[in-house]
């Protein structure tokens, strides 16, 4: 991919002065930033710095909360629900994965719900944070709709994306699933079209169910296809159940999209699961044995002739992160020229960039 490079700190740097401009306390915009961030350094550009246009404009027009208050509506123990009063989605999804670490270390197990949130980013970085400190994390999000249910083309369920971090032994990298209930993220059809480049099929369709591949008309009317047909939709359905009815937060139609409905709050919901291996089980060295046997055969499977290697999920992003770690944050072309154009508006100098 050509683009430039920019130092992680200096990303981060102009996100929090982008989200201190526009009233977010120093702390929770460091939060932000660092998770916006550290999804470019994944990979995960969809989910990175560009996404702080669309919040941008949430926050000034007064549909994200700067400084909200994560009321607590339920506390049963096990089960803690949040009110997210419509703040960032990082600031709660932050708050969430922490309280639930904390508990489940004392428990074994803990969930927390949050009602009336935002958009939360790249899922597998929570999940991340939790497996790193040696406990199972399963974070999930309902959005807004994009997504058909199997036998119809209307926007009906959001690609409701779901994670689930597992620790690895001696400090390797976590497992980390982390994926839309789409064939890929809406994000990433964006990309398409923001490219000028067609859109394989097998992802969006019409409204008689044929594959769009014009990326532009797939953003604008398409609608999504779930993975695995009616199983991603089952699973999709699943996460609109948990992260959207459980919580008491917007479900389907009453999740509104952050970039086709910007004045309306999101009422998105999310739930995070943590199990700690040793107050579950007594003996979090054999689960973390269990685990390493599980992974050394995974990656020991003969490849295809055409393949380098089998990789475990999370490879792909833990490699992109260090590469950014060595070299700094590869910002495609087509990001900066976005970034540009929106610092000059928000009034903020972009850091010094190279080319790639
Ligand atoms: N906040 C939201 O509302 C929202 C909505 C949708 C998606 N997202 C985020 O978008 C991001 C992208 O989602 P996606 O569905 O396009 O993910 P993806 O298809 O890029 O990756 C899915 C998973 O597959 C793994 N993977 C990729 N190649 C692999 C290989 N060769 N072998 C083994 N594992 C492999 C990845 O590590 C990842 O865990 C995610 O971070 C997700 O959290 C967020």
């Amino acid at each position: 991919m050509s683009g430039v490079l920019v130092s992680a700190g200096e990303l981060e740097q102009f996100v929090i002065e982008v989200l201190t401009g526009a009233g977010v306390p120093g702390d929770d915009a460091a939060t932000t930033a660092r998770l916006l961030v550290a999804a470019d350094a994944r990979g995960v550009s969809t989910h990175g710095v560009i996404r702080l246009i669309p919040y941008h404009q949430r926050l000034v027009g007064g549909v994200v909360r700067p400084d909200p208050t994560l009321a607590t509506i339920a506390d049963s123990g096990g089960f803690v629900l949040l009110d997210g009063d419509d703040g960032l989605g990082q600031v709660s999804g932050t708050r969430a994965a922490a309280l639930a670490s904390d508990r489940a270390r004392q428990q074994g197990i803990a969930a927390v719900g949050v009602r009336n949130s935002h958009h939360i980013g790249m899922l597998g970085l929570y999940v991340e944070q939790i497996a790193r400190a040696g406990q199972i994390g399963v974070v999930m999000s309902n959005t807004a709709p994009l997504m058909a249910p199997t036998g119809s083309a209307e926007r009906i369920l959001g690609n409701n994306p779901l994670a689930i971090g597992v620790p690895r032994a001696a400090g390797g990298d976590p497992v980390v699933v982390d994926l839309a209930l789409s064939p890929t993220s809406f994000g990433k059809v964006q990309e398409y079209a923001r490219r000028g480049e067609p859109l394989p099929p097998g992802q969006v369709i019409d409204v008689d169910g044929n594959w769009i591949t014009d990326a532009q008309v797939a953003t604008k009317t398409g609608t999504m296809v779930p993975i695995a047909g009616h199983k991603g939709y089952g699973l999709a359905l699943a996460v609109e159940l948990l992260a959207g009815a459980l919580t008491g937060s917007g479900t389907l139609d009453r999740v509104s999209s952050l970039f086709r409905e910007p004045m309306l709050p999101m009422a998105a919901g999310h739930l995070t699961i943590v199990i700690d291996p040793d107050a579950a089980t007594g003996d979090a060295a054999a689960f973390l044995a269990a685990v390493e046997r599980v992974c050394e055969v995974i990656l020991a499977a003969q490849p295809l002739p055409n393949v380098d290697g089998i990789l475990l999920p999370g490879m792909p992003e833990q490699r992109s992160r260090e590469r950014a770690e060595a070299v700094g944050i590869l910002l495609a072309e087509n990001v900066v020229a976005e970034l540009t154009r929106f610092a000059e508006t928000a009034g903020v100098a972009l850091p010094s960039m190279e080319p790639a």
